[in-house]
């Protein structure tokens, strides 16, 4: 099955992401507060080595980094357009000068030795045809052994009506937040489209990747959080 990528979502304009994504997405902020916190717990106090996958925007290094100069970042993802939000964006903060976005796919990012990732809303747009297990395998061979991975993604199996319930509560939510209704409606017939699994299916691919000790960190609508450790 052919499955929708990122950029064939019809974005009204991708400078206005961050804007869109915030009033989309259930708990949007409460997402990366939660991470923080997380990878604050979790890591040695001093210098910290993070890779975001799924960077685009620039998003969750512009959250993350804002507080916590100790930490620096490298940034993956496959959407040049998105690529160049983020600098843009980091560009105009401290944060450029301890932050890299690079336009590759996971796999072939030259950098290994991470104290910690994040995968914000990202791998549910990779197949389950055995690219979503060589992505998030991809993801833990760069981590150092034990370092935490915060992954965020919309969970669901098609046709089942929690599903279906969710996803129309999902559009409401988003009209409630100030979209536009004709934008919210095909937003949420994309959630239909994207390769999302069952919070089973995404457990055993995280296990089958090499990561242990899932825990649920977040739960908004069909977004699920967990973190997993290398
Ligand atoms: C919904 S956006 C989320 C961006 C950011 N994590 C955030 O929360 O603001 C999904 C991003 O994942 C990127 N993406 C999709 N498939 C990818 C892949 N296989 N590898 C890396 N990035 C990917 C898209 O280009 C897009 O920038």
């Amino acid at each position: 099955m052919t499955v929708l990528k990122f950029e064939d979502q019809r974005l009204p304009d991708l400078d206005d992401y961050a804007k869109l994504a915030e009033q989309f997405i259930p708990g949007r902020r409460a997402i990366f507060a939660i991470v923080e916190a997380a990878l604050l717990e979790l890591l040695a106090e001093g210098p910290a080595k993070i890779l975001v996958v799924g960077a685009g925007g620039g998003e969750e290094i512009l959250r993350l980094g804002q507080n916590n100069p100790q930490w620096s970042f490298v940034g993956v993802d496959t959407y040049q357009p998105m690529v160049e939000l983020a600098r843009r964006r980091l560009a105009e903060t401290p944060l450029g000068a301890r932050s890299r976005v690079e336009t590759t796919a996971i796999d072939a990012l030259d950098d290994t030795g991470f104290d910690a990732a994040t995968c914000i809303l990202t791998a549910h747009f990779v197949p389950d045809d055995g690219a979503k297990l060589a992505f998030l395998t991809a993801i833990h061979e760069r981590m150092k052994p034990g370092a935490p991975l915060a992954i965020v993604d919309g969970v669901g199996v098609g046709g089942e009506d929690k599903t279906e319930l969710l996803r129309r509560i999902w559009k409401r939510h988003a009209v409630c937040n100030g979209v536009a209704p004709e934008v919210a409606e095909s937003n949420a017939e994309n959630f239909k489209k994207v390769a999302v699994v069952s919070e089973e299916r995404e457990e055993a691919l995280l296990a089958s990747a090499g990561f242990e000790r899932l825990t649920p960190i977040f739960r908004g609508l069909a977004i699920k959080g967990w973190l997993a450790f290398a």
